[in-house]
């Protein structure tokens, strides 16, 4: 077991998502309750330095090709740019994403870009101001906009827009969307939403699959399978009107992907997740505030994703959802 991330199912971990904080400034409504939940203690949060530290272990001894910085929301770690810079002079130099909301990103776009960032994903449901000051509780319609152009304007591309679509508050929005990203060069993925938030409000029978957005974009937009190589990418994608353009569809739930899963996690304290659903977690900030070398913590992070199951296992009548919720996963 040397080496790389490897499970029992034979699948290898490439990418690596770090949230670097349970915090967020919006209160999407699929996400988190409007009071927030309760944040993590501030002594168990990771420094940048130990951040740095264990990407540079799984960059440098567990093959991971890219690394995505994740939350709650990313851009509120006062230390993020530091820690891109510090990732980017990595060798093999990773891939490196950011997964947003895009609320400061106006001010910090090009200095992530400078510091190495390839390029970003943003969360936005809706192009209707009064329904995302709804759905997100706050009322930053503007500002996210100015956030998106800003990624675009300093080469973070392709910039892709997550849409997660809900029953009564979105879901007539799908073909307005995927229009307004074709007009402007992003790349849309619309989610099955999933059953992974701090408020518990998930039901499968509201959640719009991916079969019912295909219906409503396909008489409108010619479609066509991308014939690209899917490879570990949750989105399913087609070519819009011929390409080059193209829309995902993200449908973990009717259409799941873990067969082909390259992902591992670490959260914000230090654990690592093996999957987004999993039930158990491996610490790593014990053995790392305590003097492990760089190699045993290779060992447990290897340990950690061996036992790593087939599936999400939603679909199963024992299925319950991990006790984190999604902001404190980092998605
Ligand atoms: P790209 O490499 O740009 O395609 O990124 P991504 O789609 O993997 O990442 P992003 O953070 O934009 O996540 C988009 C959606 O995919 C979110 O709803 C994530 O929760 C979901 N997602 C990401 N990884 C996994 C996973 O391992 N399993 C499942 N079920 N969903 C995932
Ligand atoms: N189901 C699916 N996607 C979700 N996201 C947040 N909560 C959920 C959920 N319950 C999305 C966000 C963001 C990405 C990281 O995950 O919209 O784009
Ligand atoms: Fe914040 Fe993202 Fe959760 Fe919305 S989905 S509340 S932007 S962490």
């Amino acid at each position: 077991k040397a080496g790389k991330l490897v499970d029992t199912f034979g699948r290898v971990a490439k990418d690596l998502r770090i949230s670097l904080t349970d915090r967020c400034n919006l209160r999407c409504t699929y996400c988190m309750p409007a009071e927030g939940l309760p944040w993590l203690p501030k002594d168990t949060l990771l420094t940048d330095d130990e951040i740095v530290r264990l990407a540079r272990i799984a960059v440098e001894r567990l093959g991971i090709e890219e690394i995505r910085f994740t939350g709650g929301e990313p851009l509120l770690r006062p230390g993020l740019v530091s820690i891109v810079d510090q990732v980017a002079k990595m060798t093999p130099r990773p891939d490196m994403s950011l997964t947003t909301n895009a609320l400061g990103l106006s001010k910090n776009a090009q200095a992530l870009a400078d510091a190495g960032l390839n390029r970003v994903n943003v969360s936005l449901d809706t192009l209707n101001d009064v329904t995302f000051t709804s759905l997100t509780r706050r009322n930053r319609f503007a500002d996210t906009i100015a956030g998106i152009e800003a990624a675009a304007a300093a080469g973070l591309t392709p910039v892709k827009v997550n849409s997660v679509l809900m029953r009564g508050i979105n879901d007539t929005e799908p073909a307005a969307l995927l229009q307004w990203a074709l007009d402007h060069g992003y790349e849309l993925r619309f989610i099955e939403q999933m059953p992974i938030d701090g408020g518990h409000v998930w039901d499968r029978h509201t959640m719009i699959t991916a079969e019912e957005i295909l219906a409503q974009l396909q008489p409108l937009f010619d479609l066509t399978p991308d014939p690209a190589h899917r490879g570990a990418a949750p989105a399913e994608t087609w070519l819009v009107n011929g390409g080059p353009a193209k829309v995902g569809i993200i449908g973990s739930v009717t259409r799941p992907f873990c067969g082909d899963c390259d992902r591992t996690r670490l959260t914000a304290d230090g654990d690592i997740r093996n999957c987004l659903f999993a039930r158990e977690e491996s610490d790593l900030r014990t053995p790392l505030r305590s003097g492990a070398t760089d190699e045993e913590l290779a060992e447990q992070w290897r340990k950690a994703m061996w036992g790593k199951r087939a599936g999400h296992g939603i679909d199963d009548p024992s299925f319950l959802q991990p006790a984190r919720p999604m902001s404190a996963i980092g998605g």
